[in-house]
């Protein structure tokens, strides 16, 4: 038996300044933004600033988040960054994030799913919580993959964006407030290595000593993502007993219009309950489910009380699914 559920009280984003439009792409790469649009919905991507990082990124998130909660930095005894774009090696991007809001209790480390990242997070945090271990817990998805994209490979590089999301989670104790009360209801999370090759980088501290490039065979991804996706969500739901249908809003990993589109139909979920923002931003990797909710918060569609099933996929293969009562 749980004794805390994990609340999420506020939740915050931030995106780079510089805006990359499928235009520029198309001065750099043999690309027209009739493709990009058609093929995944993606009008622009943000680019991080020369100097700026992922830390930058997320400190930033964190602290629109913490805001957005009404709580300081002095209650955070749990910093979870999701990211495959640390900004160093070593140490975690999560202890570099404490040492700048000032965090001194508690842990701090990196998880890394790559997209799925945000999703892994967050079910960390709630069984940190769920188990008294934690109190409140700042879960932040922050990436700058435009470091790590071959700029020359246009099957890759305009898929991609640099953005960080993070979301403050309090513990509140379980057996208050019965079926309607807020917190996560469950999560699933996956990963097959099988398919570690269709999405990958090229390099890494251990094996070239650099930092490589991303590489992937987009139309393998694009087929795994859908059943991956579906049966992800379709399982935390059928586990929480819920009815897909019952669900107020998906908040969907922003890889592809299309993926969102054909998991939605496969699912017979009405697209209107979808939170689409990669027009804007691209793929974010592991910022993008939390980006995505903190569009949808600010802008008034996803409420207090609300049912929402957030999802994703990425490299590894890795993928997974969270429900929660907002
Ligand atoms: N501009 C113009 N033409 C392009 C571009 C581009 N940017 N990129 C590829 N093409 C060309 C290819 O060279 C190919 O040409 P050819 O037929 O002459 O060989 C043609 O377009 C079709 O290529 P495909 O790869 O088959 O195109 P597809 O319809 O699969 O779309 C895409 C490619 C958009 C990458 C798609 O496969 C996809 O979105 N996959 C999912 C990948 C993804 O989102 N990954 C992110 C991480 S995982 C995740 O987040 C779920």
């Amino acid at each position: 038996m749980n004794h805390f559920r994990a609340v999420i009280e506020g939740v915050g984003g931030y995106l780079p300044e510089r805006v990359l439009t499928n235009d520029d792409l198309s001065t750099m790469v043999d690309t027209s933004d009739e493709w990009i649009v058609a093929r995944t919905g993606i009008r622009e991507r943000r680019i991080a600033a020369d100097g700026e990082t992922t830390a930058d990124l997320a400190v930033a998130a964190a602290r629109k988040a913490l805001e957005n909660a009404g709580a300081s930095a002095d209650e955070v005894d749990l910093i979870i960054v999701a990211t495959a774009t640390p900004d160093r090696t070593f140490p975690a991007t999560a202890t570099i994030v404490q040492q700048r809001l000032g965090v001194t209790a508690g842990a701090a480390f990196d998880v890394q799913a790559v997209c799925s990242g945000f999703i892994y997070a967050i079910a960390t945090a709630d069984n940190f919580i769920a188990r008294g271990q934690a109190k409140c817990a700042l879960v932040i998805g922050a990436e700058t993959f435009s470091r790590i994209l071959d700029w020359s490979d246009r099957s890759t590089c305009v898929l991609f964006g640099d953005g960080a999301g993070a979301v403050v989670v309090k513990a509140e104790p379980a057996e208050e407030g019965g079926s309607e009360a807020r917190g996560v209801i469950g999560s699933y999370l996956r990963s097959d290595g099988r398919y570690g090759d269709i999405l990958c980088v090229d390099g890494g501290p251990s094996l070239t000593k650099t930092v490589g490039h991303l590489r992937m065979v987009g139309n393998q991804v694009f087929r795994h993502a859908v059943v991956n996706i579906a049966e992800a969500m379709q399982t935390v739901a059928d586990r929480a007993g819920v009815a897909v249908s019952d669900v107020d809003w998906f908040i969907p990993h922003q890889a592809n219009r299309r993926i969102l589109e054909a998991v939605a139909k496969r699912l017979g979920i009405d697209e209107n309950k979808v939170v689409e923002t990669l027009s804007r931003h691209g793929n974010t990797s592991a910022a993008s489910v939390p980006l995505a909710l903190d569009a949808a918060v600010s802008d008034g569609r996803v409420k207090k009380g609300d049912l929402i099933l957030m999802e994703a996929m990425g490299g590894g293969l890795t993928w997974g699914a969270a429900l929660a009562r907002f």
